[in-house]
């Protein structure tokens, strides 16, 4: 049987009590806020600005399916966005721990109720979801090792639609941990850790969603962001089809058919064939899936081409080419192999134009929300002081 990873705390109460006396010990910053006093006792300044050397900055891309942080103490960890609560009391007396987080919890997924909150980008509607966010930010801020008597400045990036549809929601899963808290959308995080900053175009390609940013020189807006949902999940479901009509017989899952994908996924031409071991009635039999991976990967290509062409039509035509030659890709999806060339084909039927794949998909958007954190001057930290 596979066991639960001990884990060193239970992120719940160590990082919430982390937050609340390392309030405690700093004499309560949250309470010296200007929003807080009032009357002639408290007649302090509302704006003073606190030593910076007990602020813990930190940025956390909430995904789909990987969570990662990144915080100013060097730490930098990522974790599948998988929550787990034993089903019962003999669960939590076999795994013996309350929770249970990514790939943990996914492979003891039959003794848990398990949710991975932010399906399609957006939190899924339940208050399990909403704790399932927030104990998910909590072990983020675990894996970052706050220390007790630090003051935590936090800046988190989402899938843009759920910054859109949940940017409440997610400021209450984090308001307990977090004394200063900015919510961004997380192409726009990736984008500001390359100081990509104008005339550009993000792509993240992630699990539940492909989310779209156009940078113009200051902070995007709404309109400047779309999301779509053939993305990474949705190449997955293809994959899963595909096989099954052409192996009926043989038995594999979607977890199973996500690994392929993540092995051997490519778009146009193949390096070789992609052969992939698979039970047929108890007896591993090899099975040919070239053109089904091709054909799952390809799927998601026109939905991406035609979105990049109309923001590139939304910018100044005298801005145009210089877009043009300043797309990015990023998020998991993005090391698909060749997807950035099929892409950059497609649109150079239109002009010349480059598509370039950010290094690091993992941290890109956790390291940039973590650019942004520290970049951030105090005062406008000061205007994002978490209510009590
Ligand atoms: N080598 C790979 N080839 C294709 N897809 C991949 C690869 N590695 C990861 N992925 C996919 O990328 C997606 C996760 O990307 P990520 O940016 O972490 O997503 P999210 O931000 O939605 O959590 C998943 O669908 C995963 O299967
Ligand atoms: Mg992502």
């Amino acid at each position: 049987m596979a066991m639960a990873k001990k884990k060193k705390t239970s992120p719940k109460r160590k990082t919430s009590s982390t937050a609340k006396s390392s309030a405690a010990k700093t004499g309560s910053a949250k309470k010296s806020t200007a929003k807080k006093s009032s009357g002639a006792a408290r007649a302090k300044p509302a704006t003073t600005i606190r030593p910076t050397t007990n602020i813990l900055r930190v940025g956390i891309d909430l995904g789909t399916s990987r969570s990662a942080v990144s915080a100013n103490n060097g730490k930098r960890e990522w974790v599948e966005s998988y929550v787990g609560w034993p089903k019962d009391f003999i669960a939590e007396k076999v795994l013996g721990e309350p929770i249970l987080f990514g790939r943990a919890a996914l492979e003891n997924r039959l003794s848990l109720d398990l949710y991975r909150p932010l399906e399609q980008g957006v939190i899924k509607e339940s208050t399990r979801n909403e704790e399932a966010v927030r104990e998910l930010i909590a072990h983020m801020l675990d894996l970052a090792e706050v220390r007790e008597s630090q003051r935590v400045y936090a800046v988190v990036g989402v899938p843009s639609e759920s910054l859109r549809a949940n940017k409440m929601a997610i400021k209450r899963a984090a308001q307990d941990f977090v004394h200063s808290l900015m919510v961004v959308s997380e192409p726009f995080s990736a984008a500001y850790g390359m100081q990509v900053l104008n005339n550009a175009i993000i792509i993240d390609m992630g699990a539940g969603t492909v989310d779209f940013c156009i940078m113009h020189g200051s902070m995007p807006k709404d309109d400047d962001q779309r999301t779509i949902v053939t993305a990474g999940d949705y190449i997955d479901q293809q994959l899963f089809n595909l096989m099954k009509e052409k192996y009926p017989e043989s038995d594999f899952n979607m977890n199973m058919v996500r690994q392929y994908k993540e092995r051997f996924s490519f778009v146009g031409k193949p390096k070789g064939k992609v052969e992939v071991e698979v039970p047929v009635g108890g007896r591993i039999m090899v099975h040919d899936i070239t053109d089904e991976m091709r054909r799952a990967c390809e799927s998601v290509v026109p939905g991406i081409v035609e979105n990049t062409m109309e923001l590139i039509a939304r910018f100044d035509p005298e801005y145009q080419a210089i877009v043009r030659e300043n797309i990015l890709l990023c998020g998991g999806g993005s090391q698909i192999h060749g997807l950035a060339k099929v892409i950059e084909e497609a649109l150079q039927e239109d002009g010349p134009c480059s598509v370039t794949v950010m290094e690091d998909p993992i941290f890109a958007g956790s390291d940039g929300a973590l650019a942004l954190a520290q970049d951030m001057p105090e005062k406008y930290w000061q205007d994002l002081m978490v209510e009590e």
